[in-house]
């Protein structure tokens, strides 16, 4: 650090959504929905999805129901002008861990958790980042010393980051399709569903695109023969 000249080539991970015909895994995407529920969601809010939307990663209404109903969230006031708390609904913005920023911080060495909803779009290489970063922890080089409360992170800008490495156990998770959670498939899937939850109109934009290009090309075949005939009877 401090070099100044330290470019991080971000490894390459091959997710199916990758190029312009890629769509969602949706069995990894709902096992990254289960590594946010169990692990990111203790410290990093997703404001901008609400429990409904998981029907987009092919949950039934009857599921998503079930999920939401395992949270409580804040509503009120009541007749008597109290705050009061209730299960979640579906329609229900996924529950904060912390009720503010600077409850967040307290709760994180002074650090604040980012908000995950467009964190795969902020980033520089995207979800390929998102899963780099969550394997990227490691002992520091010789001769950097890491500060108070921080850790080594390969692919961190600056590499000193305050976050502890959250996936940092083969089988943390226990996926509820069976697949081996190694840290390395933990940290492919929750950047599946980071992905998804950033873009969940993805699919249906590059299915747009295709369509457009189909329609163009037809369109210009069409104005080309016009024009043929048009112009034809001058020789
Ligand atoms: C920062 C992801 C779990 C605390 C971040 C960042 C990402 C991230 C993408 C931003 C990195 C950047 O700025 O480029 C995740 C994921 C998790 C997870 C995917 C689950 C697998 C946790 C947990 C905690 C936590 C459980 C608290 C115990 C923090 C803090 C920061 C941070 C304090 C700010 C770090 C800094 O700016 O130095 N996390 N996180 N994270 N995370 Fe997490």
């Amino acid at each position: 650090p401090g070099s100044g000249h330290d470019v991080i080539r971000i490894p390459d991970t091959k997710f199916t959504f990758d190029g312009i015909f890629g769509t969602f895994d949706r069995a990894s995407v709902q096992r990254g929905f289960q590594v946010y529920k169990e692990v990111c969601s203790a410290c990093h809010s997703l404001r901008q999805l609400s429990y409904r939307h998981l029907t987009g990663i092919g949950l039934t209404p009857s599921q998503v129901a079930a999920i939401s109903s395992q949270f409580q969230v804040q509503d009120g006031p009541n007749d008597n002008g109290e705050m009061f708390e209730r299960p979640a609904r579906p329609s229900d913005r996924f529950r904060r861990p912390f009720a503010n920023d600077a409850a967040a911080r307290a709760a994180n060495n002074g650090a604040l958790p980012p908000d995950l909803s467009v964190m795969v779009k902020a980033r520089e290489g995207g979800a390929d980042y998102m899963h780099a970063l969550l394997v990227g922890y490691e002992e520091p080089p010789p001769g950097v010393t890491v500060m108070e409360g921080m850790h080594y992170n390969k692919y961190f800008p600056g590499h000193q980051i305050a976050m502890a490495p959250p996936l940092n156990t083969d089988g943390q998770v226990t996926y509820a399709d069976g697949t081996t959670a190694t840290v390395d498939q933990m940290a492919t899937d929750i950047a599946s569903f980071l992905a998804w939850a950033a873009e969940p109109e993805l699919e249906q934009r590059r299915a747009m695109g295709v369509r457009m290009i189909v329609f163009l090309t037809i369109l210009g075949g069409l104005v080309y023969a016009v024009k043929r005939k048009i112009w034809s009877n001058l020789h």
